[in-house]
């Protein structure tokens, strides 16, 4: 395997190749990046082409997939008939974009997104998502089972990886906004970060569930308010902003939530449960910049 690109991503799957016994060879633009991989016996490459010829598989991991697209495009020539495993993550158009780039020089490309912090690569708790012909991702199936845990294959869009990652990261940084801006609010109110925290797993808490409760409303085109209104929501959020209004804190995110939720209640949906957000914002019938 030639991995190219070692920030922690890029070491941690050279590390897991390594471990589970498949030569592996690694380039990264910085060189001095290679230290731990070379010790563990990894062979440093001087260039991209060096080290793109010394193995049928290739694996990208860098920042974003113009960093890729610049590492990977002037060795095409190269790189036909080998396959290329983009783990860089991306927007759904831009694996697409780099896929038609691969079909068109003859290179096997599959686009993947790495659904797990690199600590756990190798070991059992790693998700990895791949896209792209099927035939592909079965030849290279079992080498890259040595990331560890799941690697789910999506189909044959190559842009379907890439839009779980876009669409799963959407929940993980939005709800990771909530978390710092509700410490913060604790905060200015005098409430001490250890005072809160077991209260905050508790609300974190109470996700799981409702995730499942809105893909079910979703599915069935059914919203109901039973349990709680977008009304009701849309009060709870105006509370929170005067609050954080009131100590001259920054409430733009949950301003802007609350925004969406007015919208929604403008529209005729004040009863409806919170799921009916969801596809108020899939249509375009609600919109921050409304
Ligand atoms: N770290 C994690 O836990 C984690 C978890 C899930 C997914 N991912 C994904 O994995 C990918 C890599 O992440 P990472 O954490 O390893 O590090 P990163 O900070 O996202 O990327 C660093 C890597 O990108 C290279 N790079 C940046 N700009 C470049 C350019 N213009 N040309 C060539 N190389 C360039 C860096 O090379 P230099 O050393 O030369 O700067 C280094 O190898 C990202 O897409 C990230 O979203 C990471």
């Amino acid at each position: 395997v030639t991995v190219l690109g070692l920030g922690p991503m890029g070491q941690a799957l050279a590390t897991a190749f390594l471990d589970a016994g498949h030569p592996t060879t690694v380039w990264n633009r910085t060189p001095g990046r290679a230290a731990a991989p070379v010790a563990r016996g990894a062979t440093q490459a001087g260039t991209v082409a060096d080290a793109v010829v010394t193995s049928p598989l290739v694996v990208v991991c860098v920042i974003d997939d113009a960093a890729a697209r610049a590492i990977v495009e002037p060795v095409g020539a190269a790189l036909r008939g080998r396959a290329l495993v983009n783990l860089t993550s991306d927007t759904p158009q831009r694996a697409r974009e780099m896929a038609g780039w691969a079909a068109a020089h003859g290179i096997d490309y599959l686009d993947g997104a790495i659904m797990s912090p690199a600590a756990v690569i190798g070991g059992p708790q790693a998700l990895v998502l791949y896209s792209g012909p099927e035939t592909i991702f079965r030849a290279q199936q079992a080498i890259l089972s040595s990331l560890g845990g799941t690697a789910a294959y999506l189909g044959d869009d190559p842009g379907r990886a890439a839009a779980h990652d876009v669409a799963l990261l959407d929940i993980f940084w939005t709800a990771m906004s909530g978390v710092v801006h509700g410490f913060a609010l604790a905060g200015v109110e005098g409430t001490a970060p250890t005072d809160i925290a077991g209260y905050a797993r508790g609300i974190a808490g109470l996700l799981p569930p409702i995730v499942d409760e809105i893909a079910r409303d979703l599915s069935a085109g059914d919203h109901p308010g039973d349990d709680s209104t977008i009304l009701s929501a849309a009060a709870g959020m105006a509370h929170i902003v005067s609050a954080a209004d009131a100590r001259g804190l920054d409430a733009s995110v949950l301003r802007a939530a609350t925004a969406i939720a007015r919208q929604a209640i403008d529209a005729g949906h004040g009863t409806d449960g919170f799921s009916r957000l969801a596809s108020l914002l899939a249509s375009g019938a609600v919109s921050q910049v409304a």
